[in-house]
């Protein structure tokens, strides 16, 4: 998609939409809308206005309405999308509204859209979301329909001018915005076409090499482990886990470093993605409803790499590494067995009682090693347990780790991003139920508290180092369709990520 800005008043734009974000009071209180769209109701003489509230259109955040414009303005057509009540604004809203505009925009066959930003304190912030809402917005994983010609043939809206508010003048600073927005839409809309590929076509090894091709595009660093450097690096959880698939396992860890020697020699940032890139429970066998979905179990490594491919454009101050192990988690003659103990790189011994608990496997043997680059902090990113969901739902992540600190930057991040997490505890005491007759400890707990016993199970291999663990089962894969959602996969990660990034080196850069 290609975004612009515009230098003429929106009212005269020619594109085949033009669309208005508007407050509730946008249309009661006749000092409030942008003069643009006044001017627009003018041309019609005042129809845009009376027909909007005849359908009931209040603004609400939730809304849209499409008005046709019979040759009174060059746009074809004007599509208002609600933001809401100004006092609650955030960029999210606006975010999902433009979502909202670009599916609409779509299903019209609109090829050009021309958007009016809307007046609101941080327009960088508002140029941003706006930007990512409609790139995000514009997504589509179709590559496997044949059948339905004329909808795979659609146009797309590939055009897309914004206005800035009457009185602001464009800055260069803007241009920067739009820019960064655009590659964090474009990673993320990767990162879910990474997560709706089939398993089949989207095995480790081809994981691998999709972070191979991205980190020679943006010039990272990559070091690719197979089997046999897996073995040699004794991760014999992540071996476990691997043993039963004919698919190849893969260790990726992805490096940006700064040039500048001094920057390079601080203390890195490191994330962690799960790859099971397909998870049938393995002897534990899922029954085949949990199983439909398991080509997303690799969501979290999509998520890093997703802000990976960005954060290369970004060049923080200082050394930021990607890790995942990529695996099937698959039953077989030769898969690792219900009894069997592991013997984890850092020693740690685990009898395994259920072999669909895996991703803790292969992220404890991974996390281990990320840790001996003796990093500032370390995230990882799992749809680590079904539990996670049940207890928040579809579109918050659980967020874990006693750092407070550190959860605090996460969470900001998260925020500032427009994606939704929320602090879950890493109950100490509920550590029993990892306690094992046989090994150091076992690898499931009880149903109770489930995606807390993963997280503890995970802490053992973080050492001491400031730790955050997201487990995004819910939130990688929206249920439905939702502002700038498909039903699928979301990319959930990949903006917090990169958020996070962003406010550590200014953070650094102000005390350097
Ligand atoms: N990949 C699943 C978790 C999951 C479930 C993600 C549903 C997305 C949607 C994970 O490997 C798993 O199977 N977890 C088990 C753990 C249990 C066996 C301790 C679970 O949540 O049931
Ligand atoms: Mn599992
Ligand atoms: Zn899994």
């Amino acid at each position: 998609m290609h975004f612009s800005f515009a230098a003429a008043d929106a009212a005269k734009a020619r594109a085949d939409v033009l669309v208005f974000p508007l407050f509730e009071t946008d249309l009661t209180d006749k000092k409030s809308p942008p003069r643009a769209l006044l001017s627009v109701d003018k041309k019609t003489r005042g129809l845009l206005f009376k027909t909007a509230i005849g359908e009931g259109f209040k603004g609400k955040a939730d809304q849209t309405f499409v008005f046709q414009s019979h040759g009174k303005v060059p746009a074809a057509r004007v599509i208002f999308v609600g933001l809401g009540a100004r006092a609650k604004f955030t960029a999210e809203i606006l975010r999902l509204a433009a979502g909202r505009a670009v599916k609409t925009a779509t299903r019209l066959k609109a090829k050009t859209a021309s958007v009016q930003l809307p007046v609101v304190r941080e327009l960088d912030q508002a140029i941003k979301a706006v930007i990512e809402g409609f790139e995000l917005g514009a997504y589509r994983y179709d590559r496997w329909k044949t059948q339905n010609k004329d909808e795979k043939n659609a146009p797309r809206l590939d055009k897309v001018q914004l206005h800035l508010p009457e009185g602001v003048k464009k800055e260069k600073a803007h241009d920067a915005v739009l820019a960064h927005a655009r590659l964090v839409g474009e990673a993320t809309n990767w990162a879910r076409d990474l997560v709706n590929e089939p398993a089949g076509t989207m095995t480790p090894t081809i994981l691998t090499e999709e972070a191979k091709a991205m980190a020679k595009e943006v010039g990272l660093n990559i070091a690719i482990g197979d089997r046999k450097k897996i073995t040699e690096l004794k991760m014999g959880m992540f071996l476990g886990v691997a043993r039963g698939s004919v698919e190849e396992p893969r260790l990726v860890q992805l490096s940006y470093i700064p040039r500048d020697p001094e920057a390079a020699k601080r203390a890195p940032v490191c994330f962690v993605g799960k790859a099971i890139t397909f998870d049938s429970g393995g002897l534990s066998l899922k029954p085949s409803d949990g199983m439909l979905d398991m080509k997303t179990d690799m969501a979290g490594s999509a998520a890093v790499l997703g802000a990976m491919k960005v954060i290369a454009h970004m060049h923080p101050n200082f050394p930021v590494h990607a890790f995942f192990g990529a695996c099937e988690n698959m039953p077989a003659g030769n898969a690792y067995r219900l009894g069997d103990v592991l013997v984890s790189r850092l020693g740690k011994t685990v009898e395994i009682t259920n072999t669909d608990a895996e991703g803790r496997l292969v992220l404890g043997d991974v996390l281990a090693y990320a840790n001996e680059l003796k990093p500032a902090a370390i995230i990882d990113l799992a749809t680590l347990t079904g539990a996670c969901i049940i207890a928040l739902g579809n579109y918050i992540a659980g967020a874990f780790g006693g750092d407070d600190q550190l959860f605090y930057d996460v969470s900001e991040s998260a925020r500032l991003a427009g994606e939704e997490l929320w602090r879950l505890p890493v109950t100490e005491f509920q550590r029993d139920v990892l306690k094992s007759e046989v090994a150091d400890m076992k690898n499931a707990g009880d149903r109770a508290g489930g995606a807390i016993s993963a997280a503890l199970f995970l802490k053992e291999f973080v050492g001491e180092t400031p730790w955050i663990h997201l487990d995004i089962a819910g939130p990688s894969q929206s249920p439905k369709e939702r502002g700038y959602f498909n039903k699928g996969a979301t990319g959930y990660g990949v903006r917090l990520l990169v958020e996070f990034i962003a406010r550590r080196t200014q953070q650094l850069n102000a005390t350097a």
